[in-house]
C-alpha cells in the first residue's frame, strides 16, 4: 500500500503573528469579564490582534514566507497554494490567489479551503494526496485567520476566546515511513448551528438590518462546541493511529488545536499521554481557528521537541462541524529555522 506511492511529509514550517497583544486585563476594559474567569475556563491569557490595515493574506504571506525558508526553496519552486481559513480577505479572489502574488508563486495554482478550525489539517491531506500521486513536488498549506475582524467585542461568550495568526508548512516527498502515515477526517454538518457566521452570503446577504442586528459576527453555542470537542478530539486522533497501524503507545507528542486547555488535557487523558508530551500555547495565542495547529507544531520544532523519527498526532476540530486528526513520522534533514 504505502510503499507503492511516495511518501509525504512537511519540509518546512513558518508563522507569523500580529504585533499587538491583547491581555485578558485589557479585555476586562471592554466587556464584563475577568482574568481569573478567562484563564480558568479557557487557559488564555493573552492573544494577538491585527490592527485595521492588516488582512488574512497579509499574515498568511507572512508565515508563508518563514516556511519557505525553513524549507530552503523559492517561491517559484511552489505547484501549488491552499490557504485554510473562515475570514478570508473577501469572497472572491481566493485568499490563496493573494499570497501567490504577494509571495511571487509564479507558477503556483491555488485555492481556499473552508473546514473551520480543522482546516490545516484538512489542507495537509489535500497536498498529501497530490504529492502521493505525483502530480506536485511542492505545496505550500497555510492556515491562516483574522478572527478579529469577525468577532462581536460586545459578546464575553466568543470575544475572549479567539486571535489571530498563521501558519504555514511546506509539503513534499520524504524518504518512505516518514511523512504523513495515517489521516482521519470528518464533518458533521447537523452541527453546524452550533458555531456559524449568519449574514453575509447567499443566504442572507448584508444589509442594514443584518448589520443592525449583529450577524456579521461569530455566533457560538459554546457549551456544545465544549462537548463535541472532548468527544471528537480523542476518537480522531485515536482513528487516525490505527489507519497508521499505531497505538495510544506510540505517539512521541501531541499538537491539538488549541482552543481551551480543558479540551486539550481532556484529549491527552484519552490518549493517555503525558501533558509533557503535549504542545500547549493557547495561553499566549487563545485560539486562532486553522492556524492554531501549524503554530504550535512550528513553535514545538523549533524548542527542540521533535526530533527526527517522533510520531506526531495533529488533531483539532471545528466550525462546520469538522474534525480533523493525521499521524506525521517527523523528517527533516535540517530543521534550524530559515529566516
Ligand atoms: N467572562 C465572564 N463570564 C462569562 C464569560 C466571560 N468571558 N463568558 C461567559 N460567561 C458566563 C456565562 O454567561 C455563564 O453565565 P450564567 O451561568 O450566568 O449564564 C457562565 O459564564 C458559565 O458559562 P458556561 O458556558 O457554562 O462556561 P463554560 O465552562 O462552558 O466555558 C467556554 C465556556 C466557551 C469557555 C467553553 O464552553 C468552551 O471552551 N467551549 C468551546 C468553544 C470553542 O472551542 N470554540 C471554538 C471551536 S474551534
Amino acid at each position: 500500500m504505502a510503499e507503492t506511492k511516495q511518501s509525504a511529509g512537511i519540509l518546512g514550517l513558518g508563522s507569523y503573528v500580529p504585533e499587538r497583544i491583547l491581555t485578558n486585563a485589557d479585555l476586562e476594559k471592554i466587556v464584563d469579564t475577568s482574568d481569573e474567569w478567562i484563564f480558568s475556563r479557557t487557559g488564555i491569557k493573552q492573544r494577538h490582534v491585527a490592527d485595521e490595515a492588516t488582512a488574512t493574506s497579509d499574515i498568511a504571506a507572512g508565515a508563508a514566507k518563514r516556511a519557505l525558508a525553513h524549507a530552503g526553496i523559492k517561491a517559484e519552486e511552489l505547484d501549488l497554494i491552499i490557504v485554510a481559513t473562515a475570514t478570508p480577505d473577501m469572497f472572491f479572489p481566493s485568499t490563496a490567489c493573494l499570497v501567490q502574488e504577494k509571495i511571487g508563486a509564479t507558477h503556483a495554482a491555488a485555492f481556499d479551503l473552508a473546514a473551520g478550525c480543522s482546516g490545516f489539517v484538512y489542507g495537509l491531506t489535500v497536498a498529501t494526496q497530490f504529492i502521493q500521486a505525483g502530480l506536485y513536488q511542492r505545496v505550500l498549506v497555510i492556515g491562516a485567520e483574522t478572527l478579529s475582524k469577525i468577532l462581536d467585542w460586545t459578546d464575553r461568550n466568543t470575544c475572549v476566546l479567539f486571535g489571530d495568526g498563521a501558519g504555514a508548512a511546506v509539503i513534499g516527498p520524504v524518504p518512505a515511513g516518514y511523512g504523513v502515515l495515517g489521516v482521519e477526517l470528518g464533518a458533521d454538518g447537523h452541527g453546524g448551528e452550533l458555531l456559524k457566521m449568519p449574514a453575509g452570503g447567499s443566504r442572507r446577504p448584508p444589509s442594514a438590518e443584518t448589520v443592525a442586528q449583529r450577524l456579521h459576527y461569530v455566533h457560538m453555542n459554546g457549551n456544545e462546541v465544549f462537548k463535541f470537542a472532548i468527544k471528537v478530539m480523542g476518537e480522531a486522533a485515536q482513528k487516525a493511529l490505527q489507519k497508521a497501524g499505531m497505538t495510544d503507545a506510540d505517539v512521541d507528542y501531541l499538537i491539538p488545536h488549541q482552543a481551551n486547555i480543558r479540551i486539550i488535557q481532556s484529549a491527552a487523558k484519552r490518549l493517555q499521554l503525558p501533558m509533557e508530551k503535549v504542545h500547549v500555547n493557547v495561553d499566549r495565542y487563545g485560539n486562532t481557528s486553522a492556524a492554531s495547529i501549524p503554530i504550535a507544531l512550528e513553535e514545538a520544532v523549533l524548542e527542540g521537541k521533535v526530533k527526527n523519527g517522533d510520531k506526531l498526532v495533529l488533531v483539532g476540530f471545528g466550525a462546520g462541524l469538522t474534525w480533523a486528526a493525521c499521524v506525521l513520522r517527523w523528517y527533516k534533514e535540517d530543521s534550524s529555522v530559515g529566516e
